[in-house]
């Protein structure tokens, strides 16, 4: 079930689903992430309005090679990227969408006509980037879908327009999937892509764990508040009670497990209500919330995601230093 609303301009439209499945979904996983022993929660809820808003300034942080390095790779071909140019350019994660200005550039040069279908949780950013790349780019029309990866598929199969569809994610999204859902979720896309469909998506590779590490432990503790904001969102929405100033930012990399995890450490013993959800989460000293996973790529990680996937390595496209690749995929 969706809504649909209609923005502004004519030529932007935000679908939408109501708004307490969204919720719904929140409230369910703190339930289960802070309830028992192993405490965990899943990443896609960092990205509130504040969330987005903070990880737009990670991006910039001089630490945070990730998105720069894309965006230089981007710069550099995105004109190959996106050729020949497809009808319909859908945007996992779309966010804020400033790197997507260097694929839709080419794609509508002469006077082309494309439509363009950001799929972001975050609504704010979604209207945001939807009427910016509309304003910007005349013959574009936008469909923006708030949606989780759960819908990717689907929205796919509703938006594509009979023509060409390149399937955009972008930004090292693809890291914060575990293997085990890459795999099932590229499964289900491939499943939608036709031979002609392309699907690009942005790796960051693995590296030194002195280029790593800090680009999720920042100076300025920027990925600190971000990492935090999960908590203040427990607040905000389920009527929580935690002490943001009570949980110390841990990130590591993990070589075996090839990731970098992100933690909230309890300062202290402490019992946190949370009353929407009629629960406490009792925290020992020391004890972690796991938030994020990011997985870090070798070209055979990539090579064997293909293939177990459904999916045949197209092109790939890479910085001087290696630190970052861009690949497309058509169906296997
Ligand atoms: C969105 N995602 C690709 C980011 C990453 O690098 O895994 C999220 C992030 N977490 C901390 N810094 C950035």
């Amino acid at each position: 079930m969706s809504g649909e609303a209609g923005r502004g301009q004519g030529r932007v439209t935000i679908v939408e689903p109501p708004a307490p499945v969204l919720l719904e979904g929140f409230a369910d996983a703190v339930r289960r992430g802070l309830g028992g022993e192993r405490k965990s929660l899943p990443p896609r809820f960092f990205y509130d309005a504040r969330g987005s808003e903070l990880f737009e300034r990670i991006c910039d942080l001089p630490e945070y090679y990730v998105t720069r390095t894309e965006t230089a790779i981007l710069r550099a071909h995105g004109a190959e990227i996106v050729s020949p140019p497809p009808e319909t350019l859908v945007e996992l994660g779309s966010g804020s969408a400033e790197k997507t200005r260097l694929l839709l550039d080419p794609m509508l040069r002469d006077g082309r006509e494309a439509t363009y279908v950001p799929v972001d949780l975050s609504r704010s950013a979604l209207v945001a980037a939807a009427e910016a790349l509309a304003t910007a780019f005349p013959g574009l029309s936008v469909r923006g879908h708030v949606a989780d990866y759960a819908g990717a598929a689907r929205v796919v199969r509703d938006e594509r327009a009979g023509g060409r569809t390149t399937v955009l994610l972008l930004g090292s999204n693809v890291g914060n999937f575990d293997p085990a859902e890459a795999r099932a979720f590229f499964r289900g896309l491939a499943a939608e892509l036709r031979a002609d469909d392309r699907l690009v998506v942005g790796f960051d590779m693995e590296k030194d764990l002195r280029v790593l590490e800090p680009a999720y432990d920042d100076a300025a503790g920027v990925t600190a508040d971000f990492n935090r904001n999960v908590l203040a969102r427990v607040n905000a929405e389920l009527a929580g009670e935690f002490r943001l100033d009570r949980f110390r930012h841990v990130a590591f990399y993990d070589r075996a497990a090839g990731r970098i995890e992100m933690h909230l450490e309890s300062d202290r013993d402490q019992e946190v209500p949370i009353a929407a959800l009629g629960m406490r989460a009792r925290l020992r000293k020391g004890e972690r919330i796991h938030t994020e996973n990011s997985y870090k790529f070798t070209r055979e990680r990539i090579e064997r995601l293909a293939a177990d996937s459904g999916l045949r390595l197209d092109r790939t496209w890479t910085d001087g230093r290696g630190w970052f690749s861009e690949v497309r995929f058509a169906r296997g």
